[in-house]
């Protein structure tokens, strides 16, 4: 019986989990950020480490608790060390390193992305995940299309060339004059629209596992917003505050067209490489994977099985970097106290690296 406590202060959560041989979550505890970082209408980075700096004490405290056994019991503490922001990392790994300090504990430093990945073993651990998957990572930060060919072994197939599918969820959402986040909003305000109303761009026709979605956000804004007196749609800027919208459009066709032109484009470039890398399965993960048009599309397209998480663990939480760091622990691998965090970390083959 291994328990591993795992922390994750990457972006605006605040979460603590115990995670028992990898597969059960014995306790988990997210504090969200989002009704403080709503009010800037995106997750404000100074504000979010103060925050999390206020917040992990009790929620590590509340993990532990919650698990009915006593820091003494756990077998490694695992902490997400990248990507994200810095400020926020450092609340997080400078509190697993103390943590570790006290106990003589084990420190792990898990890739957040690899949590995501790992988010997929606790969600049906009865029924087995056989190798090589192809996973769809997508999330507020993160597009990434990645062949799995056993624990720890990645090949990142592609990825977003620009804006993250969550982050095109959000804009467009701001765009629309929906609250932050935008993607659960979008999806609520889609329920009540017609999906074929607009034809927004789609996937690129080529040979690549990349993505784009500046393009679909810019024809979204062309449709919605009143020109301004010279004409020009193009200038203004979809991640600013939200211009004029026509009175004539309806935000919930908009919503919908948007949702529907963004899952096509995801659906066709993974089950294309599920095909082609003879995946047994298709799993995603991320906040976008709670969406339920994304969802549906993709098992509809695919002939093979498709995994998701529960919606709780789709968005970030610690039990996906317990579970990821359960079998970097099982490798044998650990890390030093003097570990950095790390900013910017691609989810690749050397995700295992020392
Ligand atoms: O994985 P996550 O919690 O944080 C990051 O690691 O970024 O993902 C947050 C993102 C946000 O952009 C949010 O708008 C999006 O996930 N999201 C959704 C839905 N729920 C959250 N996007 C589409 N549909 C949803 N239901
Ligand atoms: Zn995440």
């Amino acid at each position: 019986m291994t328990y591993i406590l795992g922390i994750e202060t990457s972006c605006d959560e605040t979460a603590a989990s115990v995670v028992l041989d990898g597969k059960t979550i014995v306790s988990n505890i997210v504090a969200s950020q989002i009704d403080l970082h709503a009010r800037y209408g995106g997750v404000f980075p100074e504000l979010a480490s103060r925050a999390h700096v206020e917040a992990i004490g009790a929620v590590v405290e509340q993990a532990v608790h919650d698990a009915g056994i006593g820091f003494d019991r756990l077998d490694a503490i695992a902490v997400t060390r990248g990507p994200g922001l810095v400020g926020s990392l450092l609340v997080g790994v400078n509190y697993a390193k103390g943590l570790a300090l006290a106990t003589g504990k084990p420190l792990l430093g898990v890739n957040h992305l690899e949590g995501h990945v790992y988010s997929l073993w606790l969600t049906e651990p009865s029924r087995e995940i056989k190798f090589p998957v192809v996973i769809l990572i997508v999330s507020g930060g993160h597009t990434e299309l990645l062949l799995m060919e056993d624990h720890g072994q990645y090949e990142r197939l592609g990825g977003t060339l620009d804006d993250a599918a969550g982050e095109a969820f959000d804009k467009v959402g701001r765009l629309l004059g929906l609250p932050f986040p935008g993607g659960p909003n979008i999806e609520r305000a889609a329920q009540m629209g017609n999906a074929v109303a607009f034809r927004f761009p789609r996937a690129k026709r080529d040979e690549s596992y990349d993505f784009s979605f500046s393009g679909l956000k810019t024809a979204v804004m062309r449709e919605v917003i009143v020109p301004s007196a010279s004409g020009d749609t193009r200038s203004r800027r979809a991640d600013k505050a939200p211009p004029k919208l026509r009175s004539d459009v309806s935000i919930s066709d908009v919503a919908a067209s948007f949702q529907e032109a963004l899952a096509s484009a995801l659906v066709d470039k993974t089950v294309r490489a599920a095909k082609s890398y003879n995946a047994t399965e298709i799993l995603m993960a991320g906040g976008v994977s709670a969406n339920q048009a994304l969802r549906q599309k993709m098992r509809a397209e695919s002939s093979l099985p498709v995994r998701y998480p529960p919606l709780h663990l789709c968005t970030d939480n610690a039990a996906m970097i317990a579970a990821a760091g359960h079998y970097r622990f099982q490798a044998g691998l650990r890390n030093k106290l003097d570990m950095d965090v790390k900013p910017m970390w691609p989810l690749t083959s050397d995700a295992y690296e020392k």
